[in-house]
């Protein structure tokens, strides 16, 4: 973890460029949006996502939003049915982030989706953010910059407080002029759903559609609704036994720290690299079709938390 307080870079291009290095090497870059600060790594880096859920002290994976610099970039990640195409003309860039299938081998981490097979885009209408997306050249994944469960910061000074050595710099862009996060709407399946409201009015969302949005408890109930309350339907395909010192006849075991088995989420037992490969790991357990499937204690303090609960998602019973 950094320990300095976070570098403070100018909205400028040599601030910018050293912003985009920084992501580019794996850092955590807060930057500012129209609607709030967000805590930025490479979409596509796994382990660089998982400090983001450190920094934050996230206990749970809650999926995060992907920001582009343009539609054609989030096309390059995700499907769009008519209407999240009509919503994008309409709404980007600006404060609508947007929940559509995720393209095969888009190359986004699954740290980021949380195992899901939908992902949150967004483009942003903040000048800064625009600037640093087009330095960068890839997906920056990006929660807003807090810690987990407190304010979300409309200033680079509310980062510097909540985040200040955890993160390894902020783009000072001045206060948000919006200051509420995007709203959200799943456009994945049959009809559009809200998912949060935010930034963009929802009257405006339904005139542009000339339908009604969904409530996520309208929509069908295995899909994910509100954040914190992701359907089990990502669990692995087989039985999980937590907790489980060693592999009984039949079981894969999925370790961590220096244990017999077939995956390892980290060897040397690094919670950072273990987070980083929780969703990797889960899938290939599923592609292996393991159907009993042991895991190794985890401790819970730090992103152990984190991986513990959606652990222990994994092992609920199921309908
Ligand atoms: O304005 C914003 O949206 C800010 C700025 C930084 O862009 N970002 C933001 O991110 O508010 P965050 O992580 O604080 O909230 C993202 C929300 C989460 O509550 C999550 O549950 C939901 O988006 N979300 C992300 N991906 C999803 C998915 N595939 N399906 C359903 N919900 C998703
Ligand atoms: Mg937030």
């Amino acid at each position: 973890m950094t320990a300095a307080p976070p570098i403070q870079l100018l909205p400028e291009a040599d601030g910018l460029g050293r912003a985009a290095r920084y992501l580019g090497q794996g850092g955590l870059v807060a930057f500012p949006t129209e609607t709030v600060y967000g805590l930025g790594a490479d979409a596509r880096n796994d382990r660089a996502v998982a400090r983001i859920y450190e920094a934050k002290g996230r206990p749970s994976f809650n999926p995060l939003i992907v920001h582009l610099a343009d539609q054609p970039a989030a096309e390059a990640l995700c499907h769009f049915s008519p209407a999240a195409r009509r919503l994008a003309a309409a709404f980007w860039p600006g404060a609508l982030t947007l929940v559509l299938p995720l393209v095969a081998q888009a190359g986004i981490s699954p740290l980021v989706t949380a195992g899901l097979d939908t992902l949150a885009v967004r483009v942003p209408d903040h000048e800064v953010a625009r600037a640093l997306l087009r330095s960068f050249g890839g997906p920056i994944a990006a929660p807003s910059a807090n810690p987990s469960g407190r304010i979300s910061p409309t200033t680079a000074q509310h980062v510097v407080d909540g985040l200040g050595g955890r993160i390894d710099a902020v783009v000072d862009g001045g206060a948000c002029p919006v200051g509420v996060e995007s709203t959200i709407v799943d456009c994945s399946g049959a009809a559009p759903v809200l998912l949060r409201a935010g930034g963009i009015p929802v009257e405006a969302i339904e005139a542009c559609l000339g339908q009604t949005l969904l409530l996520p408890d309208e929509a069908t109930p295995d899909r994910p609704t509100a954040p914190g309350q992701l359907a089990s339907h990502y669990a692995p395909l087989g039985r999980v036994r937590l907790n489980a010192e060693a592999a009984r006849p039949g079981e894969v075991m999925l370790g961590f720290g220096n244990v017999d088995c077939t995956l390892n989420l980290s060897p040397s037992g690094d919670l950072l690299e273990a987070a980083a490969q929780l969703f990797g790991h889960l899938h290939r357990l599923d592609a292996m079709k393991a159907k009993q499937i042991a895991v190794s204690p985890i401790p819970d303090h730090g992103l152990g938390r984190a991986i513990n609960d959606r652990l222990r998602r994994a092992a609920a019973p199921r309908d």
